[in-house]
């Protein structure tokens, strides 16, 4: 990391702004200026202690150097109102929602897989879906080794990643179903306690069947690994877990790659950590994934029903390494790289 100090903005103070003003403080970010953004003015606590949050608008990212976006999507959210015209300032945009992930002005990335992406930036960088960076964390070396062939990959997603009112929904389903009262949907089609719902986001017109979610791993996936042809296919699942996805990936390859060799090639590749031994019922586990900032992968074994296939279950913190703490490394990576 250089020696100068950045001044840097955090837009969004929900689930993931928080985790972004605690990951750039506990990384040690050089921060020269902090200015924290969000719908309206006021004292929030954030990271352990309480900050003065401002209202955005265009004239508060005026000599910023940074900006890390964890506002919501959409025609109202923070980075449709006010990232391009950030990124016109000379302000380095980091986005962590969808708006602009497949514009192709936009760099789709994780540091560890495609950073030299960034070089042809516009001044605006993407995060990817949070379900997208874990599955490419392990795709991308097992990618490099065999070359993929194709991908099916289901997810079973917490709560954590609607945000704040997909945790709210799940605590108070449960105590409705406790105490009885109304069931309060919040922001899902059913009820989330004591139930699996197969459907993250609506429905998408260029993919008959598919909800957003899913369109978003296939597409972003093929992005990030520079494969726009990868056949991929996904069915997104939201369950009653707070924090930490959950993915089964069937991954099928040009070549025969054991589950030995797959072990060595994810236990070597920085961000990944293998947890793999199904005697002693030891596997990634979404209860254990909170907190930390590795992409966990386990279960890795040989798909019986195809020569050059794999099945692996791979965990993660959807909060960190599939938001903020991404956001965070594409900042500092940026900094080395000289683009900022
Ligand atoms: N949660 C996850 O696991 C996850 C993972 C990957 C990506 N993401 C993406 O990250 C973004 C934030 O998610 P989240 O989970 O943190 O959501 P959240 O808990 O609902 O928080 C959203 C925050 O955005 C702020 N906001 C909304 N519109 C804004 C605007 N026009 N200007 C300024 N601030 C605005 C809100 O401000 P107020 O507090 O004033 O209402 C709130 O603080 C979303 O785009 C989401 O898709 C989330």
């Amino acid at each position: 990391m250089s020696e100068k100090a950045y001044r840097v903005g955090v837009v969004g103070a929900g689930m993931v702004g928080d985790r972004l003003v605690a990951g750039l403080e506990e990384r040690h970010f050089p921060l020269e200026e902090l200015r924290i953004m969000a719908t309206s003015a006021r004292k929030q606590e954030m990271a352990g202690r309480q900050r003065d949050v401002i209202a955005a608008s265009p004239e508060a990212f005026d000599g910023l150097d940074i900006a890390l976006f964890a506002g919501t999507e959409g025609e109202s959210g923070a980075s449709v109102r006010f990232g391009w015209q950030a990124a016109d300032k000379g302000v380095f945009v980091v986005d962590n929602g969808g708006d602009f992930r497949m514009d192709a002005r936009v760099p789709l990335v994780v540091p560890e897989v495609n950073a030299e992406a960034m070089r042809r930036h516009s001044g605006f960088v993407a995060n990817p879906n949070c379900s997208t960076v874990q599955m490419v964390m392990v795709l991308a070396p097992l990618h490099g080794a065999a070359s993929l062939r194709r991908v099916v990959v289901s997810t079973y997603q917490a709560v954590g990643g609607t945000g704040r009112s997909g945790v709210q929904a799940l605590a108070e389903q449960r105590k409705a179903a406790a105490h009885g009262g109304p069931m309060d949907l919040g922001p899902y089609p059913h009820a989330i306690y004591d139930n699996v719902i197969p459907q993250v986001g609506g429905l998408n017109e260029h993919f008959p069947g598919y909800y957003s979610e899913e369109v978003k791993m296939i597409r972003e996936t093929r992005k990030i690994l520079g494969r726009p042809d990868l056949p991929i296919t996904a069915t997104c699942v939201r369950v009653p877990v707070a924090n930490g996805h959950s993915e089964a990936i069937n991954a099928e390859f040009e070549r025969q790659l054991s589950a030995e060799e797959a072990r060595e090639i994810l236990s070597r590749f920085p961000g990944v950590v293998v947890v793999d031994d199904p005697a002693a019922s030891r596997y990634p586990l979404a209860a254990d994934a909170g907190g930390q900032d590795a992409v966990f992968v386990g279960r890795i074994r040989e798909d019986p029903s195809s020569p050059n296939a794999l099945d692996m279950w791979c965990v993660s913190d959807n909060l960190l390494k599939g938001a903020a703490l991404n956001a965070v490394q594409i900042a500092e990576k940026a900094v080395e790289m000289g683009l900022i």
